[in-house]
């Protein structure tokens, strides 16, 4: 295990970018080169700890890049990997959402997306599963609780959009929206929802028992879309001290003053506000209100939102990366990363800040990625 130099590039340490050399050695960041080992001149570049995606989605349009047009597993996750590295995502909580909905959402999807994950690991970044429980997902209570026991959940959200769905079922567009992505025609759609939502009163005690699970498995829990005060003082007593995408500021500031984190989309950021009309992730961000972004439904965007809140001349680089690496790793427990301090995990990107273009990324200490042109300025 040979290891890396990268030199002459603007290396992220200590909350500010400094000329400097960063050396890998085995799966870490090390003092020093190793003997041999391999150089990448990151001259004019900036050498950043990788980014750290706590929840995307965007995997389910690898799954069914057209409503009702459906790929195999196997191949989304590979399209995905490729996507995510692309990014210069090193560790991506990829967020499956666990509903009684049909199709996309469905638990069968889970379970085949499951198995093809098994069979796809190991993978050239470290790939792990945000799972998007919803409320009224009563028939597979059992099959999470497994799945958690088993450790093949690493982040668990409670999510609940039952309630929302319920009220646009009187909007054709938005059923038709809805039907299409469960694969049922509307009428069908319809008396499933409404079928599901009887059984309404059945919700909290699955979700302690969900909870209970997690919490005995050390897995970090977030609520979602939360509205209210009550609504977060109520996934809080269930332990979820994260708090994903807020609907109201006043929400916001509880989490922060329980020293919570709150997550928003960087896609949000990218857009210059969200696009479903709720507050805009910048401003927050800037006031200490928001302090992870996530990937949400676009890959890109994470990459791309710390430069855009740079450029609003608030917050420096330096500072608006640490919404995509340090936050979301020690909001979700992985004290091995997310800084460049020898010791840490070796997951570095090399990124031309003129895009910004991912050129290179190191995922444990190994080249997972290297473009054309990191390949050409290998020394
Ligand atoms: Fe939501």
């Amino acid at each position: 295990m040979p290891g890396w130099d990268i030199t002459g590039g603007l290396v992220l340490r200590g909350g500010a970018l400094a000329s400097g050399e960063l050396a890998l050695a085995g799966r870490e960041i090390a003092a020093a080169a190793p003997a041999g080992a391999r150089r990448l001149d990151a001259g004019g570049l900036l050498v950043l700890p990788g980014l750290i995606d706590i929840h995307g989605d965007a995997h389910e349009r690898a799954l069914q890049p057209r409503p009702g047009i459906g790929f195999p597993p196997a191949l989304a996750l590979r399209d995905t990997a490729a996507q995510l590295l692309a990014s210069g995502i090193t560790t991506a909580f990829l967020g499956v959402t666990l509903s009684w909905e049909p199709g996309l959402r469905s638990l069968a999807t889970w379970r085949a997306l499951m198995a093809a994950l098994d069979e796809a690991r190991p993978l050239p970044l470290d790939l792990r599963i945000h799972c998007r429980f919803e409320a009224d997902n009563l028939d597979a209570l059992d099959e999470a609780l497994a799945a958690i026991a088993g450790g093949r959940i690493h982040l668990l959200g409670f999510n609940d959009h039952t309630p929302s769905i319920l009220k646009k079922l009187g909007n054709a567009k938005e059923l038709a929206k809805y039907a299409g992505r469960a694969g049922l025609p509307p009428d069908e759609f319809r008396s499933l929802v409404e079928r599901v939502a009887a059984r309404r009163a059945e919700i909290p005690a699955a979700r302690a028992r969900l909870a209970a699970a997690a919490a005995a498995a050390g897995i970090p829990m977030l609520s979602h879309d939360d509205a209210t005060l009550e609504e977060r003082a109520h996934y809080r007593s269930h332990g979820a001290r994260l708090c994903e995408f807020p609907m109201a500021e006043a929400v916001a500031a509880d989490a922060r003053a329980h020293g919570e984190a709150v997550v928003m989309g960087a896609p949000n950021v990218v857009r210059g506000g969200s696009h479903l009309g709720w507050a805009s992730a910048a401003p927050l961000a800037e006031r200490g209100l928001v302090t992870v972004l996530a990937s949400d439904y676009h890959w890109p965007a994470l990459l791309e939102a710390p430069f855009a809140m740079a450029r609003r001349g608030r917050l420096s680089l330096a500072e608006a990366w640490s919404l995509v690496s340090a936050n979301p790793a020690a909001a979700t427990g992985l004290t091995d990363r997310g800084a460049l301090h020898p010791g840490m995990r070796g997951d570095v990107v090399v990124i031309d800040p003129a895009g910004p273009r991912v050129l290179a990324c190191f995922v444990a200490g190994e080249a997972a990625l290297l473009t054309g042109e990191a390949i050409r300025r290998l020394r």
